[in-house]
């Protein structure tokens, strides 16, 4: 039994979409933007209508199937399934982008501006680019101290930034919709879990007035923590955030 030519175009579809989830996501572990996913996706589709209409003869075998559909009175109870589901499916999509939403828009701000290589906070200098969570170390060495610390950064959390970032850490807090920019998603895959624990430092001491220029155009409401939280308290809230959003830092590749 030979697969039709239609169906055989969607199963390829279908298949490279899949791959690429397994690849990217089981085997390299790597979190990949909906967006890159969505361009990929675009590209391969455009490739495989080429190689299937590539013959008046193929281009028939797809098209004759939905023609048929269209026109052969045997088929009308699917067809009007068809032209019943179809709509709804498209309508259903576009009321689905069309609704407002907690995401900052994508490209208009550099949301994960390049840190600089150091950076003055608590009256130190640190050196972002080798810093390092000091508690990180307990999560191996001692479990339990560690659960105590990611407990003791809950409360940092609770108290200082749930009003923003949201109980469950998804950017929607009672705050978040009278900013602009929108506190972050942390359960967001492009948040947190693509970056170091010392970016997260350097954000977190120096908030909204720490962000260098290419940031704008908007002032974020982002507060500056070094004013209100010891710098412990800091290592440990970010201990929380990973550990309540399942994520693990970005780390240099050498531990
Ligand atoms: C007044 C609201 C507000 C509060 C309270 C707040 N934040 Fe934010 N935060 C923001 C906004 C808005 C942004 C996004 C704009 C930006 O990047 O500065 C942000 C961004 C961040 C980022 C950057 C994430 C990334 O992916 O780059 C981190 C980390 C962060 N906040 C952690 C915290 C922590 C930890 C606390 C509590 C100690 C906290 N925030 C409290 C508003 C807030």
């Amino acid at each position: 039994m030979r697969i039709p030519r239609l169906l055989q175009a969607v199963l390829v579809l279908v298949g490279v979409y899949g791959g690429f989830i397994v690849v990217f996501d089981y085997m390299l572990g790597q979190v990949i933007p909906q967006s890159l996913l969505n361009m990929y996706m675009f590209f391969v589709s455009a490739g495989v209508f080429m190689v299937f209409t590539f013959t008046e003869e193929s281009t028939n075998e797809i098209v004759g199937p939905i023609k048929a559909l269209v026109e052969d009175p045997s088929k009308k109870k699917l067809r009007n399934v068809v032209f019943i589901l179809v709509p709804l499916f498209f309508g259903w999509m576009t009321y689905d982008q069309m609704k407002p939403s907690f995401e900052a828009p994508v490209e208009l701000r550099t949301i994960h501006p390049a840190p600089p290589s150091t950076a003055k906070v608590y009256g130190k200098r640190y050196n972002l680019l080798t810093l390092v969570n000091p508690f990180r170390k307990f999560e191996k060495e001692d479990p339990e101290k560690f659960a105590e610390l990611v407990r003791e950064g809950g409360d940092v959390y609770v108290k200082n930034c749930q009003y923003c970032h949201g109980d469950k850490l998804d950017g929607k807090g009672p705050y978040a919709q009278g900013l602009n920019p929108v506190p972050l998603n942390f359960q967001d895959v492009g948040t947190i879990a693509q970056l170091q624990e010392g970016y997260l430092f350097w954000r977190i001491t120096t908030g909204g007035p720490g962000l260098p220029k290419e940031a704008t155009p908007w002032l974020s409401a982002m507060p500056v923590w070094e004013d209100f939280l010891s710098e412990d308290e800091v290592w440990k809230v970010i201990l929380f955030l990973y550990d309540y959003t399942g994520y693990s830092p970005r780390s240099w590749g050498h531990e």
